[in-house]
């Protein structure tokens, strides 16, 4: 158990940079690793997920090297990855097992892949379904739809998907494999997703179609080596900001924070909500929006949260959550099943955490109500192994009138190793 004590009379203030972008860390280590040359990773995410990216293809054959946020990835191109002779371990991480299939299925050799429990538990056959259709083989248990898997690839065909699930990490496969397929492949979203992926295949020299939700890609291309520069995460960045929301007179700047507009849902909500927020430093690298954004705490009102803004803000819900507990009025949650196939279910673990810890809160099928403003007691709650519930738990800890206990906080270094450093020096005692 830790506990988390009471803080009398805080506010949040200051500036701080926070760890590369999760999303982008996988993703600099994957198109490295199929490339052609020496690709430079600057600002890299040393979290244990992406840790896990690295370590799969280390066992794949590719040569990588890390110096603190550094990395040398020492590219040879699809041909240069070799059978491993050990299964894959993919620890907790969705985003390396769901892209790796995508990259494992067009290896002609055969990969064992294998998870934690909560990873073991996370829907597969969204990617396999269609990777089966582009002619890999793999087989797994529960009609492979959850991890272990074993995956035989090779001889991919393109194809033409309309996605069934609002999912960058489904998009994000399919465009590894169409890369070694043979033909033209088309993708269709319902709605826009994440399009890191999109922005750094054409940074490593791929030729992409984009259109109204729709991708289309000519297999059989290599990929050069570059240089990538990780903005920080603005998934994050939210925990942050969510704490100077909550705290009355507090001022915070996060500096060079990732900005990509798939993924800034978080900053039109907390303006919605009522937050000040402002932007400065706007600058692009590789395809990629980042910049220093400040944060302002003011009075909040509850808001409705659906529909396209979903996917641009998934992993903020958490965090918004509890800053709707904070919020005068209700705040309505909706179309956003995706969270109960997260590392946890999202929408029961933070109906449980909040309303253990004194707000009123009710999950529906796709969502959650909040009804604000209420003052949060404390109590004792469990962090369920999510970081993102986890790091939730310690910014509500910041405003409740008692002390909050948790039974453990070790998943935060999944995402953000440097989280509670971070949060210290921005906490100050009037
Ligand atoms: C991610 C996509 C999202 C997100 C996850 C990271 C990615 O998942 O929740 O944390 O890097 O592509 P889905 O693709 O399942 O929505």
């Amino acid at each position: 158990m830790k506990r988390l004590p009471k803080k009398d009379n805080i506010v949040i203030n200051g500036e701080i940079t926070v760890p590369g972008d999760k999303s982008i860390s996988h993703r600099a280590v994957m198109l490295g690793a199929l490339a052609e040359g020496v690709t430079m990773v600057e600002n890299f995410l040393v979290g244990d997920d992406c840790l896990r990216t690295v370590k799969a293809f280390q066992s794949l054959g590719v040569s990588i090297k890390r110096s603190g946020t550094t990395l040398e990835i020492y590219g040879k191109g699809l041909p240069g990855l070799t059978e491993p002779t050990q299964p894959l371990y993919f620890g907790n991480s969705g985003t390396t097992a769901r892209l790796m299939l995508g990259i494992l299925a067009a290896l002609p050799f055969t990969t064992t892949v294998y998870g934690d429990s909560s990873l073991s538990n996370r829907p597969m056959a969204r990617v396999i379904k269609p990777l089966r259709k582009m002619g890999a083989t793999i087989l797994g248990r529960a009609n492979s739809n959850y991890l272990p898997l074993a995956i035989q690839g090779g001889n991919l065909q393109s194809i033409t998907y309309d996605m069934p699930v609002k999912s960058a990490q489904v998009k994000s496969a399919l465009l590894f494999a169409a890369l070694q397929a043979k033909g033209r492949t088309s993708i269709q979203e319902i709605e826009q997703t994440r399009n890191h992926t999109e922005n750094m295949l054409t940074a490593f020299g791929a030729n992409l179609v984009i259109g109204d939700n729709t991708i289309s890609l000519e297999g059989k291309q290599s990929l050069q080596a570059t240089n990538v520069f990780v903005p920080g995460d603005i998934s994050s960045a939210a925990f942050m900001l969510a704490a100077a929301a909550m705290v009355p007179n507090s001022t915070l700047a996060i500096k060079h924070v990732g900005l990509n507009p798939t993924r800034t849902g978080i900053l039109d909500v907390l303006q919605q909500m009522g937050a000040e927020i402002s932007v400065s430093n706007y600058q692009f690298i590789g395809g990629e929006a980042f910049g220093d954004v400040k944060i302002t705490n003011q009075s909040l009102h509850g808001v409705v949260i659906e529909g396209e803004i979903i996917p641009r803000l998934i992993d903020e819900l958490p965090i918004l959550a509890l800053l709707a507990t904070q919020a005068e009025g209700k705040t309505i949650i909706r179309n956003a099943e995706e969270l109960r196939v997260k590392e946890t279910d999202r929408i029961a673990c933070v109906v449980d955490v909040l309303s253990t810890l004194g707000a009123r809160i009710e999950a529906t099928e796709d969502g959650m109500i909040i009804y604000g403003k209420t003052r949060l007691t404390g109590g004792t709650v469990s962090a369920y192994h999510d970081h993102r519930i986890a790091m939730m738990i310690v910014i509500a800890s910041l405003i409740t009138e008692g002390e909050v206990s948790v039974d453990d906080l070790a998943s935060i270094a999944i995402s953000y190793p440097t989280f509670m450093e971070d949060l210290q020096s921005i906490i100050v005692t009037e």
